[in-house]
């Protein structure tokens, strides 16, 4: 396994869209393993393939207590929605040190392939609902600072790009 480099918002990189995996092969399966361990390593509950510059529709994600329960998501499509919402204070490892609202599905269904290349069916709430609407909106380049206000958002952005500078010196 290895560690992969997060892409930092406002990188560009991070508004591409993702295509679907063709075939779950080797070379996905090690995707994954790395994935998990990059999202294990940063302490995130969710980790877009988008955001370690792979352009394709793979996403792993933990929520439990004990981080030992991976799910993984390939061509995870959602299939049905809960008319009820909630705001929900949501944070992302592209955008380290930030927390906002943001108004979810307080339920989802979803289909997708496992690491194994098996379908399978999620029912969601809660947690695992918002997290995989969430990494789901990074697979199509959008993240979550987009859904703030462009004021909060242009905050966000500067506050950023002038941590990456501090960073780079
Ligand atoms: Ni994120």
């Amino acid at each position: 396994m290895a560690l992969l480099t997060i892409l930092c918002y406002p990188d560009p990189k991070l508004h591409k869209v993702a295509k679907p995996v063709a075939v779950v092969d080797a070379v996905i399966q090690k995707l994954v393993s790395d994935m998990l361990e990059t999202m294990y390593e940063a302490k995130g509950i969710g980790l877009a393939a988008t955001q370690v510059d792979v352009h394709q529709r793979v996403i792993v994600i933990d929520t439990s207590e004990e981080r030992n329960q991976p799910l993984v998501l390939i061509n995870p499509e959602i299939t049905w929605k809960s008319e009820g919402t909630h705001l929900n204070e949501e944070g992302c490892l592209s955008v380290p040190g930030i927390y906002d609202g943001v108004v979810r599905h307080d339920a989802v269904h979803v289909t997708a392939l496992d690491e194994t290349g098996k379908s399978r069916v999620i029912e969601a709430q809660e947690i695992l609902a918002v997290c995989i609407q969430h990494e789901m909106d990074h697979l199509m380049g959008k993240v979550f600072v987009e859904y703030l206000s462009p004021l909060k958002r242009n905050r966000i952005k500067t506050k950023m790009l002038k941590m990456h500078r501090e960073d780079a010196r």
